[in-house]
């Protein structure tokens, strides 16, 4: 559990970071903008510390844990690192690289790196999906409809399940995402307007389910 609470908030630490830079990435004056993976990686461990005291990387962390955890600051670092070119380019202002590429892009590398012993994906209701990628399987599906559609579910609250997963046992943990205001440029109102990303805005409301973030750790 400590594991899977681990990674997800290095995902939304990272997150931060890069929409906390938003506005510098996006900025078509600034060639050289200095972000680079070191400071990506500096201050997303940096947002981690301070908003999950219980979950410090410490003497606690299993071997097992460590290597996760390693797995996924060197993705981050990496995937910065290699979207410089993109990130620098003057005279372009939007450039694509939001908090839900980058993540994706994070991910996916984690996945190369450690995909037979952990997994990360972020999700979303099937009719919110812009990047057929982010589809839900049958067991994620099945969580956000019974689960966090339902109106008794806590708001936040995630869901841990054992479950069989391509043949193997994995510990399943599906953490539930509501649009904040920041969200609704791109996922807000108008419905069907095209956002700066060039999809159709889904026309949500704040505290909207927005998606899930779904951690998979195999036996
Ligand atoms: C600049 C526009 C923009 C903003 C702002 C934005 N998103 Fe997105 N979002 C996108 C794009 C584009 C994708 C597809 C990214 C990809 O896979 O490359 C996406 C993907 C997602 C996904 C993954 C599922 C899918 O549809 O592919 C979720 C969940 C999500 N966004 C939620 C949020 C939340 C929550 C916020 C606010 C914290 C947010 N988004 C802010 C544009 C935006």
């Amino acid at each position: 559990m400590a594991t899977g609470e681990r990674l997800a908030a290095l995902v939304r630490a990272s997150r931060s970071v890069i929409s906390s830079h938003q506005g510098l990435i996006n900025d078509e004056s600034i060639g050289d903008k200095n972000l680079t993976g070191a400071r990506v990686v500096e201050e997303s461990l940096a947002l981690y510390s301070k908003n999950n005291e219980h979950l410090l990387p410490d003497e606690r962390f299993t071997p097992a844990e460590k290597q996760l955890f390693d797995a996924q600051i060197a993705a981050i670092r990496e995937i910065v690192d290699e979207n410089q070119v993109v990130i620098n380019a003057k005279g372009v202002g939007f450039k694509g690289f939001i908090p839900a590429t980058f993540a994706r892009l994070v991910n996916e590398r984690l996945e190369k790196k450690v995909g037979e012993r952990a997994k990360i994906k972020v999700t979303a209701p099937e009719d919110l999906v812009r990047n057929r990628k982010a589809l839900p399987d049958d067991w994620e599906r099945d969580v956000i409809e019974s689960k966090f559609q339902s109106a008794d579910w806590p708001k936040g609250k995630p869901f841990v399940e054992e479950s069989e997963m391509d043949g193997r046992q994995a510990f399943r943990m599906l953490i539930p995402e509501y649009y904040s205001p920041s969200c609704l440029t791109c996922h807000g109102q108008p419905k069907g307007e095209i956002d700066v990303s060039g999809y159709p805005k889904e026309g949500a409301a704040e505290g909207d389910l927005g998606g899930a973030i779904s951690i998979m750790l195999f036996r």
